[in-house]
């Protein structure tokens, strides 16, 4: 799960999926990352953290890290939250099998439509709404690829 800052959108989406992995008995490896390392080392948004207490997921053990090109070879789904994480993405893969990693989590739902998740940080866009997205994502990702 990959957004900017690893602080807001995707700490909320790898503490979604893994609670429904876990809750449907996958043993799926579920990690995040951003492609922007400015808050490497913090937890994540304090906002984030709330929204996800509300809901009983805990995400205050997560730790902010920047994507590396390892964990191309390390996952099967590299999923981004907007086009902006898509194109940085897309500039690190190495060869063409990296670059089919790279999918915008939205268009498990809405396939090809490229809705990006809004960045939430600078608060127009409420973090109560980012987190409804991703279940919703994250519920599809486990109906689909959880066989
Ligand atoms: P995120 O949100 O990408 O969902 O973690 C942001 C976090 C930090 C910044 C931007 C977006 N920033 O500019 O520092």
């Amino acid at each position: 799960m990959v957004c900017l800052g690893n602080i807001c959108r995707s700490p909320l989406a790898e503490g979604i999926l893994k609670q429904k992995a876990k809750d449907a008995g996958l043993n799926w490896e579920v990690d995040s990352a951003g492609t922007y390392g400015g808050h490497a080392g913090e937890k994540p948004d304090r906002r984030s953290r709330k929204v996800a207490e509300e809901n009983s997921i805990d995400i205050s053990k997560q730790r902010s890290r920047q994507f590396n090109g390892y964990d191309f070879e390390q996952f099967d789904i590299i999923y981004a939250m907007d086009k902006s994480n898509e194109l940085d993405l897309l500039r690190l893969a190495k060869d063409d099998a990296e670059k089919a990693k790279v999918k915008m989590i939205m268009n498990e739902l809405e396939p090809s439509e490229d809705i990006a998740v809004p960045d939430p940080y600078y608060g127009e866009y409420g973090f109560e709404n980012v987190y409804k997205m991703l279940d919703l994502a994250c519920d599809k990702i486990i109906e689909k690829y959880g066989k």
